[in-house]
């Protein structure tokens, strides 16, 4: 659907969209290998049965590269349209340059501007989504936003409380103004820098630089993560932020076709879904294929949920997202 504005510009919206996913699938009986765990258990706590690793030849930048070549083709752009590049990560390909730096020579767009939501947490690519809007409305440029995480080879795979939880994988959209955009109707974000220490990767920073010492206790791949909290926290931030951005976009919750959540779990979705009143399906669900993929979760499940011919043209579509910081962001885009 395209509606142009008074001054007869077409809107700012998401022009393309694409995914990568490796291609090893990990069940939740190959972790008992690993774990003291079960199908069983991983399947009633988390709804997870299986989730994607990526290869030992593959990096963080391979996995952007190539969910950034499929948005591309997706809208049918050439690397030359693209303006700049913003990719939200917390498992970058080294700790600095940033993994944007490597998308951006790789990809072949040219010395265009790009940069990195460094450790945004789950939350980073429907946060970026929102500067690259304001981006795309102050100068109109065309950007290429990527969410991508190879969480599994920065986590320790001996801790059955993380571990499980988590898979590998890459979403990227071409957002700019242009003809059949899926506009971006509203976008609201927020943080809280009070529980920055309940969730994240500790070591590795000015504050426990990597010592030989750390190693030994494997703390250098050490998820810390308060699981109850975080979950609180995640149905809390996720259900106010969606309320949120339909309040700014004059909409109302039931003008909604389809709420596309941060897949982290299962019952974090449905208590979601819960508090906004929603059935089952207006809510999308791919956690029990992917895992919990971070800052990927959101364009993935947005580009599967399209995929499988769930949105109609015109349909409003909710994003709604929430991770490490604490940050939170949704945005509201109409088909
Ligand atoms: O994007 C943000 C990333 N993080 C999240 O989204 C996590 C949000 N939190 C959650 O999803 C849930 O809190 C978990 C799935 C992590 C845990 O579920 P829970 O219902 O909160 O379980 P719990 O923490 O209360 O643990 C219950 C028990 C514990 O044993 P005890 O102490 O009761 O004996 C754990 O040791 O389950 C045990 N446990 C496991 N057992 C088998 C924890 N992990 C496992 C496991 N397999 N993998």
């Amino acid at each position: 659907m395209d509606t142009q504005d008074a001054r007869g510009r077409h809107p700012i919206g998401l022009l393309g969209l694409g995914v990568y996913l490796p291609e090893r699938v990990m069940t939740n009986d190959e972790w008992s290998e690993h774990v003291d765990t079960s199908d069983e258990w991983i399947v009633a706590r988390t709804g997870i049965r299986t989730r994607r690793i990526a290869g030992d030849e593959e990096s963080t930048a391979d996995l952007a590269l190539a969910a950034a070549r499929a948005a591309l083709a997706d809208g049918a752009f050439e690397p030359a349209d693209i303006d700049e590049i913003v990719l939200a990560t917390d498992t970058p390909e080294v700790f600095a340059p940033d993994t944007a730096a490597y998308v951006q020579a790789r990809l072949g767009v040219g010395n265009i501007p790009c940069y990195d939501l460094a450790g945004s947490g789950c939350a980073g690519f429907v946060l970026a989504l929102d500067i690259a809007r304001s981006r795309a409305l102050a100068n109109g440029r065309r950007m290429l936003v990527i969410g991508v995480e190879l969480i599994t080879r920065l986590m320790n795979w001996k801790d059955r409380n993380t571990c499980v939880l988590f898979g590998d994988a890459a979403g990227a959209a071409v957002v700019g103004r242009g003809p059949g955009a899926v506009e971006i109707l509203a976008a609201t974000a927020g943080t809280d820098g009070t529980k920055s220490d309940i969730l994240g990767l500790e070591t590795g920073g000015t504050r426990q630089p990597v010592t030989m010492e750390r190693v030994r206790q494997g703390l250098h791949k050490n998820l810390v993560m308060d699981g109850r909290e975080v979950f609180r926290q995640a149905v809390h931030r996720m259900s106010a932020a969606s309320l949120e951005v339909v309040s700014t976009a004059g909409v109302s919750m039931d003008d909604v076709a389809l709420v596309v959540p941060h897949q982290a779990n299962l019952r974090i979705l449905n208590a979601v879904a819960a508090r906004l009143g929603l059935s089952d399906e207006r809510v999308f669900i791919n956690v029990q294929k992917y895992g919990n993929t971070g800052s990927a979760s959101v364009p993935v499940a947005l580009w599967e949920a399209r995929d499988v011919g769930l949105i109609k043209p015109g349909d409003l579509v909710l994003l709604t997202a929430f991770g490490a910081g604490f940050h939170w962001a949704a945005v509201l885009l109409r088909f």
